[in-house]
């Protein structure tokens, strides 16, 4: 059985009693889940040597992670901006995300990536693994192969954000090149979904109550429940409600 963020709007007054404990506990979480990494996926995979490689080498690639991506994405951008500066993430993912079809339209990143860097003024880019960073891209709501463009502005403006999902099987490198400045167009922006709503990653209902991340955790546990065992909890709460 899938969870989908959304469905778990209905369960808020509770989450939102849950927030304070899960600050309290979070330390404790986290120290619960790395004993049992050897028996369930580890929530938070980050190779920072890797990630400080692809940083600085030819593609200035950004690797994201639930603890540095708000940062990440504010860094470039001057406290009194008033024209956004531009990030691109693509969501992507390695073999329980993708079984590995993701591959295509990695590499035409990594190498969209490796051009932007020689042009003064391209979008900053970033990226993110669902298998590295499960929790994050439940976080956004997001599946891999997408293609988010954040429009970032100083705290506290609100950030338009949008995503595209790009075609596993036939994505370029000149596909994705091609959609530099798509957003500027009205014709071509139409290719991109603006987000909007509870799930805003930065404006959302859910982020501005601090109860994105438990959210986010919350769907990543149930994902790792077998379904049998959900409906057998279901059916004996609900019978000894009866
Ligand atoms: C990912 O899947 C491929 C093909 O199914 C397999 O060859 C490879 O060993 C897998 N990698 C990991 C890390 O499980
Ligand atoms: C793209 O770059 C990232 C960051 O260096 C790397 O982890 C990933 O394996 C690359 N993908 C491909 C398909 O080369
Ligand atoms: C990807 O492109 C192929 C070939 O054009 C098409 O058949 C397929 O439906 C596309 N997939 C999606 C998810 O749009």
């Amino acid at each position: 059985m899938r969870f989908s963020t959304s469905a778990l709007a209905a369960a808020l007054p509770a989450l939102v009693a849950a927030q304070e404990p899960f600050q309290e506990y979070k330390a404790q979480f986290q120290s619960f889940f790395d004993k049992m990494s050897s028996y369930i996926p580890n929530p938070a995979a980050h190779d920072p040597v890797a990630a400080a490689e692809a940083k600085l080498g030819a593609m200035k690639l950004h690797t994201l992670t639930l603890d540095n991506w708000k940062d990440t994405l504010y860094e470039p951008v001057p406290a009194d901006a008033t024209t956004p500066v531009e990030w691109w993430v693509l969501v992507s993912g390695r073999n329980n995300t993708c079984r590995g079809w993701c591959d295509k339209v990695e590499t035409a990143y990594n190498q969209t990536a490796a051009n932007f860097a020689l042009q003064p003024g391209s979008p900053h880019m970033g990226y993110l693994n669902c298998d590295d960073q499960p929790i994050l891209c439940n976080l956004w709501a997001s599946g891999a192969s997408y293609l988010w463009v954040f429009e970032m502005l100083p705290p506290p403006a609100p950030i338009d954000v949008y995503r595209k999902r790009l075609n596993l099987s036939t994505t370029t490198t000149e596909d994705i090149m091609g959609l530099r400045n798509a957003l500027q167009d009205p014709e071509t922006a139409k290719q991109f979904n603006k987000m909007e709503g509870f799930f805003h990653p930065f404006d959302g209902t859910a982020a501005q109550y601090g109860i994105a991340v438990p959210i986010a955790y919350f769907v990543w546990v149930c994902n790792l429940v077998p379904s049998w065992l959900f409906m057998l909890v279901i059916s004996m709460a609900s019978r000894s409600l009866m």
